[in-house]
């Protein structure tokens, strides 16, 4: 790979699930396993970037040189994402953020009880959203987990969090999204580029997706 392209550059990456509390006991999550964003980590560092990963629950080991913040719910992550972002060039969400959690949390286990046990949901912070609305200097670049639509949803997403890329997975495909080693992908950057791939392993996925930015911001002339 063509190393040194983001020599000094201090790159934000977020990675994995989030777990949401209900009791001491049990949590909502989803099937993020974090590779995707550990990948991304391992690459910008390829490249000479300064990594900060924040990072939901995964088994991953973190690549060497990375610091790393670890964090178990969607808040916890808003609040790690939030502390970094103002010295930030760039801020990749590649983690797949509960947009959901339990309104009420228990301290003790909550007991079985005869009958059914309802749980009221209440939103989460959208950070990639917040981070939109901030943005200053940053380069913003957001994930689209789709399983229909894809592209539509996608650019949704671009223009609605004010990205400056997003890259698209169809999570329902073969071999694309949740915990593969490989991901099929499609970047949209705001000045209209668009750029699909084949299935390739999540390593190959991170460069192209660094180089996609890469491409956006020569253009832009930016970073
Ligand atoms: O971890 P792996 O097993 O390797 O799987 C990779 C992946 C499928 C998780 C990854 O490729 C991916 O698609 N990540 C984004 C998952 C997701 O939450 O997508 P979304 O379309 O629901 O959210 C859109 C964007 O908003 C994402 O960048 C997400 O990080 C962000 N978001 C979402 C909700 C929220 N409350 N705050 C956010 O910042």
């Amino acid at each position: 790979q063509d190393t040194g392209r983001l020599t000094g550059k201090k790159v934000v990456i977020t990675a994995g699930p989030t777990q949401e509390r209900i009791d001491p006991v049990r949590f909502f999550t989803n099937h993020s396993s974090g590779k995707m964003g550990y990948a991304l980590a391992q690459a910008v560092k390829e490249y000479g970037g300064q990594v900060t990963l924040i990072s939901g629950p995964t088994s991953l080991t973190p690549p060497a040189g990375v610091k790393v913040v670890n964090v178990e719910s969607a808040e916890e992550m808003y609040e790690a994402v939030m502390n970094h972002f103002d010295q930030a060039d760039i801020v990749i969400k590649a983690a797949a953020v509960a947009d959901y959690r339990p309104k009420e949390t228990f301290d003790q286990k909550r007991k079985k009880q005869p009958g059914e046990w309802s749980i009221e949901m209440e939103r989460t912070m959208d950070i990639l959203k917040t981070l939109g609305e901030q943005k200053s200097s940053q380069l913003l670049v957001g994930f689209a987990a789709e399983s229909e639509q894809v592209e539509m949803y996608a650019r949704n997403k671009l223009e609605s969090k004010n990205l400056d890329l997003i890259v698209a997975n169809n999570i329902l495909q073969e071999g694309a999204g949740f915990k593969s080693d490989t991901n099929i992908i499609m970047t949209i950057a705001s000045d209209g580029t668009k750029k699909e791939y084949p299935m390739l392993s999540k390593d190959e996925v991170a460069y192209r997706i660094l180089d996609d930015i890469i491409s956006y911001a020569q253009r832009r002339d930016v970073l």
